[in-house]
């Protein structure tokens, strides 16, 4: 039988990693992108290879419209098919939600770039690949920052929230043969926010988290990768969804 093939941006690190490692686990042939470093990418692929995957590692920067359509080509060239497109490349800018004058227009556009754009570029290159099979599916990995207004940054919020709204448009332009949703994962224990935030405000923020949660824990990538793979190879009749990975944040205690 031919095997079913995954892309999924940004899986050199955290919940894309977590991901690409979950569909190679099920029998998935998965390409792996990154925009910056290669060495981590490899890790990843040769993890999923570990589980009998076919794995294409791939440099594209998902705002970059020119480099999603060579990914397109590369993966068409490479398996012929693709069945799951995982947009799950974001990025932010940590500025505290009070501090007004600490974006500007910049930020936004970078932020923008990668978060909003990057998926729609993203899905209209692979558009073509995944109408050509059947059963095919587009999973944008947004967040809860924009249902609970608050988040790494007022950036990164707002276009959390133009992801979301960009699913719903096209789950509808893409149906019958496309389903689209959006994976919204709660604080999630990666490198993302380790970094981000710096040891001592990381570890301040996991607690106020796991104290404001009905399950009293943080979110880890594997999580998400449990409902990554759920959208985007089982829930056949789930289209135009927002489906929350938070531990209960927020539903709160
Ligand atoms: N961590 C959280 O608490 C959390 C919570 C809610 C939602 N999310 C969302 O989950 C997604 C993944 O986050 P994560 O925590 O797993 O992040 P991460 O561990 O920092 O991984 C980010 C990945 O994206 C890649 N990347 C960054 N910019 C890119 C670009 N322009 N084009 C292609 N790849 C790019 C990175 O590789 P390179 O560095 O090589 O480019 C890396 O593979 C993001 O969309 C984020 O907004 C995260």
């Amino acid at each position: 039988m031919t095997k079913k093939v995954c892309v999924i941006t940004g899986s050199s690190s955290g919940i894309g990693a977590a991901s690409a490692i979950l569909f190679a686990r099920h029998g998935w042939d998965v390409c792996v992108n990154y925009s910056r470093e290669r060495e981590p990418a490899e890790k990843v692929a040769a993890a999923c290879r570990a589980h009998g995957a076919d794995v294409l590692v791939e440099r594209a920067d998902v705002s970059d419209d020119a480099q999603c359509v060579t990914l397109a080509a590369r993966v068409k060239e490479r398996f012929g098919r693709c069945d799951t497109l995982v947009n799950n490349a974001g990025t932010t800018k940590f500025v505290d939600l009070k501090d007004l004058d600490g974006l500007d227009a910049a930020d936004f556009q970078r932020i923008y770039a990668v978060n909003v754009i990057g998926p729609f570029q993203m899905t209209r290159a692979f558009a073509p690949l995944l109408r050509a099979g059947s059963g095919a599916a587009v999973v944008n990995v947004s967040s809860i920052a924009p249902l609970l207004g608050g988040g790494s940054s007022i950036a990164y919020i707002a276009s959390k929230g133009g992801l979301n709204a960009l699913t719903l448009v096209l789950a509808r332009v893409l149906g019958p043969t496309i389903r689209v949703n959006v994976v919204a994962p709660g604080m999630v224990d990666s490198p993302w926010l380790r970094n981000g935030l710096g040891p001592e405000r990381f570890e301040a923020m996991l607690r106020n988290y796991q104290s404001a949660s009905a399950l009293e824990t943080l979110v880890s990538p594997e999580d998400v990768a449990e409902t990554v793979y759920y959208l985007g190879a089982i829930a056949a009749k789930t289209t135009g969804e927002i489906h929350v990975v938070d531990g209960g944040r927020r539903l709160g205690r």
